[in-house]
C-alpha cells in the first residue's frame, strides 16, 4: 500500500495527552497505528517570513510542521477559517465576519503550505487533506504539477446551498472541492448538502446518474463517520486515575450523582443552553437538591475571535447566577473548569458520571459522545443525552436524543436519565457500544484510504 501523507491545519503533538478537538484525537489515533507523514502548522507565529520547517519522527510518523506569520494567522486562521467558514458551516450566518483580505490570506496560506509540502511528496503517495482550513489545498498542489491521488475529509458539517451562498466565495469553495479525487463527510446530510451545492453551482459537473466529473476527473463522495480508538479509551477509563476515584467514592458516600459535559468552549456546542436546562431541572425537582452536580469541562479555544470571548463571558455569568441561586454551604450545583484536562482523567471522569451531556447546536460528529459510551462500566453504565444536531445522532440512536433549543425537553431527559432503571441502561449501552465500534478510528482511516486508492470505485448514492 502507498505511503499516506496527512495534511491538516494543525499537527497534533503526538507526545501529549491533552488533545482537544475531534480531528487531532482521531487522526492521531489512526496515524500512530498505521504510520505515514503528517504535515501542518506547528501552532507558532512569527513576526516575519522565515524557513523554519520542523521535521520530527515520532514512532512510525514523520511530522513536518511550519510556523506562520502573524499576518497569515490573522487572515487565514482567525479570519477566513474561524470567522467565516466555521460559523457559516455551523449554520451561524449571524456570526460571519467577512473581509476580502481574509479570503486572500486563506488562498495565500494554502498556496504556501502546498509549496512547502511538495518537495517531500513521492510519486505514489496518497495525500489526505483534512478540514475547512484547507479546502483549496488540492487545487494548489495540482497547480504545482502534483499528480498524486488527493482525498479530503470535512470534519465539520457542510451546509445547504442557500447558507453556503452567504459567503461571497461560495463558487470558489465548491470549485476547490471539485479538484479532489475523493470527498469524505461525517453524515449523509452533509454529503447530500455538498451534492446539492455541486448541482446548483456547477450543474455541468453532475451527470444524470448523480455522479460528479470535473475537468475530466471523477470526484467521488463518501459518507464515513469518524470514530475513536475504542479499546484504548476503554482501557484509559478503567485504569482509574486516583483523584477521580476519590471524587467518585466521596459522591457514592453522599449518595450524589454527576452529570458531565466536555467541550472546547465554542458557541456551536450549546453550553449555555445546557446550563439553563440543568437549572430548569433543579427548579422543577427541588428534591434533587444536594443529590446531583453538573461538571462542565470547557478548555479555551480561538480566544482571538470575538465570538469566543463573548461566549466565555456569557457562560461564566450564567454559572455564577445558577450557583448563586441553588448552591449551599456543602453543595455547588455547577462545577466549571476552563482549562485542558488530560485524556486519561477525562476518561475516568466519564466513567464516574451517571449522565453524559453532548448537546451541540450543530456539530460535525462529536467524538465526546463516542468516548462517553466507551468509558462506561457495562455492568452499571451511565446514560448519554445527545443533540439531534450532532453528526453522532445519525449513528447513536439508543442515546436520549434531544433538541438543544428545547430547555424543558432537555431538563426532562436529564431527570429521566438520572432515574433510568439499570436494565434499560445496560440495553442501551450495549447497543451504543456496538455502534461506536462500527466506526473505529483505525477502520475509518483504512476505509477512506482504500477508496482513495481504488481507481474507479462506485460513488455513494447522493442527491
Ligand atoms: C475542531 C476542528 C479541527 C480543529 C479543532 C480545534 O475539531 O474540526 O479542525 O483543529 O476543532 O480547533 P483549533 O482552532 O484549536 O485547531
Amino acid at each position: 500500500m502507498s505511503r499516506v501523507v496527512v495534511v491538516s491545519n494543525r499537527v497534533a503533538d503526538l507526545r501529549k495527552t491533552t488533545q482537544s478537538g475531534g480531528l487531532a484525537v482521531a487522526v492521531a489515533d489512526a496515524l500512530k497505528a498505521k504510520g505515514g507523514v503528517w504535515f501542518g502548522w506547528d501552532g507558532n507565529t512569527l513576526e516575519d517570513e522565515s524557513e523554519k520547517l520542523g521535521v520530527d519522527t515520532i514512532g512510525k510518523v514523520d511530522v513536518i510542521s511550519t510556523p506562520m506569520t502573524i499576518e497569515d494567522y490573522t487572515q487565514y486562521y482567525i479570519g477566513y477559517s474561524n470567522s467565516v467558514l466555521w460559523p457559516l458551516f455551523h449554520y451561524r450566518t449571524d456570526l460571519v465576519d467577512y473581509r476580502p483580505q481574509y479570503f486572500e490570506g486563506y488562498m495565500r496560506v494554502n498556496g504556501k503550505f502546498a509549496s512547502l509540502l511538495k518537495p517531500f511528496l513521492k510519486k505514489d503517495d496518497l495525500v489526505w487533506v483534512h478540514d475547512y482550513h484547507l479546502i483549496p489545498f488540492a487545487a494548489r498542489l495540482r497547480a504545482l504539477g502534483c499528480q498524486q491521488r488527493i482525498g479530503y475529509f470535512l470534519h465539520i458539517p457542510f451546509p445547504p446551498p442557500d447558507i453556503l451562498a452567504a459567503s461571497p466565495n461560495h463558487m470558489a469553495l465548491v470549485e476547490s472541492m471539485l479538484q479532489y479525487d475523493l470527498l469524505g463527510f461525517q453524515t449523509s446530510a452533509d454529503m447530500n448538502n455538498f451534492h446539492r451545492c455541486a448541482e446548483d453551482f456547477f450543474p455541468d459537473a453532475v451527470g444524470e446518474d448523480g455522479e460528479i466529473t470535473y475537468k475530466g476527473r471523477k470526484v467521488r463522495l463518501l459518507r464515513l463517520p469518524i470514530g475513536i480508538d475504542v479499546d484504548a479509551f476503554i482501557e484509559m477509563a478503567r485504569s482509574g486515575v486516583e483523584e477521580v476515584s476519590i471524587d467518585r467514592m466521596r459522591r457514592a458516600i453522599l449518595g450524589q450523582h454527576q452529570v458531565i459535559g466536555v467541550d472546547r468552549l465554542d458557541y456551536s456546542k450549546g453550553i449555555p443552553e445546557r446550563f439553563e436546562a440543568f437549572s430548569r431541572m433543579l427548579h422543577l425537582h427541588p428534591e434533587l437538591e444536594k443529590t446531583v452536580s453538573f461538571l462542565q469541562i470547557a478548555p479555551p479555544t480561538r480566544e482571538d475571535v470575538t465570538a469566543y470571548s463573548e461566549i466565555r463571558e456569557k457562560l461564566e455569568g450564567l454559572a455564577g447566577s445558577i450557583n448563586g441561586k441553588f448552591a449551599d454551604f456543602d453543595w455547588t450545583p455547577i462545577r466549571y473548569i476552563h482549562r485542558p484536562i488530560p485524556r486519561p482523567i477525562l476518561a475516568a471522569m466519564f466513567r464516574a458520571s451517571q449522565v453524559g451531556l453532548v448537546t451541540p447546536l450543530r456539530d460535525g460528529m462529536n467524538l465526546v459522545a463516542k468516548e462517553y459510551v466507551a468509558a462506561q462500566d457495562p455492568e452499571d453504565p451511565g446514560v448519554l443525552i445527545l443533540s439531534s444536531f450532532a453528526g453522532a445522532a445519525e449513528e447513536l440512536h439508543e442515546a436520549l436524543i434531544v433538541n438543544p433549543h428545547d430547555t424543558d425537553e432537555m431538563a426532562q431527559q436529564m431527570y429521566h436519565a438520572l432515574n433510568m432503571p439499570l436494565e434499560e441502561r445496560r440495553q442501551r449501552h450495549e447497543k451504543l457500544l456496538e455502534r461506536v465500534r462500527e466506526s473505529e478510528a483505525g477502520t475509518w482511516m483504512q476505509n477512506f484510504l482504500d477508496v482513495l486508492e481504488e481507481e474507479d470505485a462506485p460513488q455513494d448514492a447522493a442527491g
